[in-house]
């Protein structure tokens, strides 16, 4: 496959970051196919859609008629084999469990066009475990978008030990075209390099919450206004899903050790499904107008 030769991308999951990269195909101008596993959550991701190049038009980064033809070039889809049909690149973003991606990948290689690269978006799980119940493992690697994807310019790609160079260099040129920087990833650790960094910070401020040292409050505007990051450590973890970052604690705690344990503050939001704007509050309450940080 080259770069030239990729019209169609098939999204596998229109979740969060799913309908995000979706959207950013879209804009980059590829025919997209988008696929979950209910009709009601391909809906939401179209809508999603729909509410961003909105959002994108109103505050003047693209025009009318750059929102409404990149979301005509959006497909949705519930049936997997109809999604991959003619797809030249397939992008997973489902969710991150390792049991949940190797049985989506058992069925999409029954159905992909045997010349169509795979990819995963995975936050920090295994590249090359996930290339190897594929039949294709040197035409597999990350593609690792952040979130919102729209708005994130960096995309990490990574290598398993299998892929192949043609294949990290077609995916390099597809984030190019997307308008993304990508860095490419050579060692496939747990984390890569983003979350590796930025997911323990969200855990550690948990942790000092936790132990009563500071409130949310506190350690957020503090993380935001004195260290400068766009977004205080809990806002940021609202933004991505306490669910997403637990998931990725919970592999890296799994593979790296001890000090990746979960904080019981993050345990509980997941626990009680309160997972940040996507379920309306986290650890903010969205509903009522979200985070209000003192500066
Ligand atoms: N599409 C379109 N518009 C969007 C949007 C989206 N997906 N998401 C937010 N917006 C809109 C908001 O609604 C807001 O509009 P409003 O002013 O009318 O309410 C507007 O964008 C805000 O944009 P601004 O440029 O005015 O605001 P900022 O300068 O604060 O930029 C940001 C927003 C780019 C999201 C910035 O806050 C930021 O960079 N945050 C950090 C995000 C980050 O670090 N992401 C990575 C997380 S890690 C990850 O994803 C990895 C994963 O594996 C865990």
């Amino acid at each position: 496959m080259r770069l030239e030769d990729v019209q169609r991308i098939a999204v596998l999951g229109a979740g969060n970051m799913g309908h995000g990269i979706a959207e950013v195909a879209a804009l980059a101008g590829y025919e997209v196919a988008l696929r979950d596993i209910e009709e009601e959550f391909v809906r939401d991701g179209y809508e999603q859609i729909e509410w961003s190049l909105g959002k994108l038009a109103e505050k003047d980064r693209i025009d009318d008629e750059e929102a409404e033809a990149a979301l005509d070039r959006v497909e949705t889809f519930v049936d997997l084999a109809d999604s991959l049909a003619d797809a030249d690149v397939v992008i997973e973003v489902v969710p991150e469990r390792m049991a949940i991606k190797k049985d989506v990948y058992d069925e999409v290689v029954e159905h992909a066009p045997q010349e169509a690269v795979l990819v995963t978006n995975t936050s920090s799980l295994s590249i090359t475990e996930l290339s190897e119940v594929t039949d294709r493992p040197e035409r597999f690697c990350g593609m690792h978008f952040f979130n919102p994807p729209v708005r994130m310019q960096l995309v990490e790609v990574i290598s398993g030990a299998h892929t192949d160079e043609d294949t990290l260099e077609l995916i390099e040129g597809l984030a190019e075209e997307m308008g993304k920087t990508p860095v490419r990833v050579r060692k496939d650790s747990p984390g890569f390099i983003v979350n590796r960094v930025l997911v323990p910070l969200m855990n550690e401020a948990a942790w000092i919450v936790e132990s009563g040292d500071a409130t949310i409050e506190t350690v957020d505007s503090t993380t935001k206004y004195d260290m400068g990051l766009p977004m205080g450590s809990f806002e940021l973890a609202d933004q991505v899903g306490i669910d997403v970052g637990y998931h990725v604690l919970e592999y890296m705690h799994e593979v790296l050790g001890e000090a990746y344990r979960p904080c019981p503050l993050l345990v509980e939001k997941v626990e009680n499904e309160t997972l940040g704007k996507k379920t309306g509050s986290g650890f903010y309450d969205y509903e009522d107008g979200g985070a209000e940080i003192p500066t």
